[in-house]
């Protein structure tokens, strides 16, 4: 992510690039009123703003491991953050600041690309969601789509992780999610894959 003025301008532009494939994706998932969410790689926080919307009676926490982003997603959610509904920090995806069995749902757009390890990645996200706990992540690059060659290069040269829908779908398995399904939209060149923790017997 880049830093300063040209960070803020591409967060900004984020924010509005990606909302007709966040709305997408966030229709495969439930978003109770009183849900607590986690949304990673929260970026510019206009997600973080409209999950905040979407569970107003329960707390939303956007994390990314780049100040640039939380110093622009904070001034985005200063009710939320004023009122304690929302709290954007700084971290990694590898080392989550939460407490296990934490979150009922929680959120990664356009963002998983960039995790240094999948598997373990994943993992941790697994400690924190709650038992019946949901993950999302939504992409608009992943291999074998419309615009795969040039995908492909852009991923490529960012030394991004670019992953077929199978694949993604065998990472959460492997990971231990339940009930993973993968949703493609061709057209469009989006994806989003979700999948459970176990839920209390
Ligand atoms: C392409 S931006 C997407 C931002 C936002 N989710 C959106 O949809 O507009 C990817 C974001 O993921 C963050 N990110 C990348 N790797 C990360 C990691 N290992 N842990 C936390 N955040 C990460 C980046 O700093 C960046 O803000």
């Amino acid at each position: 992510m880049p830093t300063g003025l040209l960070g803020r301008v591409v967060l900004c532009l984020m924010n509005q690039t990606h909302s007709k494939l966040t709305s997408w994706g966030l229709e495969y998932v439930l978003v109770a009123r009183d849900a607590m969410v986690l949304d990673i790689g929260c970026g510019g926080g206009r997600t973080v703003q409209r999950l905040a919307d979407m569970a107003d009676q329960g707390k939303v926490f956007g994390i990314d491991y780049a100040e640039t982003s939380v110093a622009a997603a904070r001034p985005l959610n200063p009710t939320g953050i004023a009122s304690g509904q929302v709290a954007i920090q700084q971290a990694t995806v590898s080392q989550l600041p939460s407490a296990n069995n934490t979150f009922h749902l929680v959120t990664a757009i356009e963002t998983h690309y960039y995790w240094p390890n999948h598997l373990h990645d994943l993992g941790e996200i697994y400690r924190v969601l709650r038992p019946g706990g949901s993950l999302l992540l939504i992409a608009e690059a992943f291999r074998g789509q419309r615009f795969d060659a040039l995908n492909g290069l852009v991923m490529k040269f960012l030394g991004a992780g670019y992953l077929t829908a199978a694949e993604h779908s065998k990472l959460l398995e492997d990971a231990g999610y339940l009930g993973v399904q993968v949703v493609v939209d061709r057209k469009r060149g989006w994806l989003c894959v979700s999948g459970k923790k176990t839920p209390e017997a």
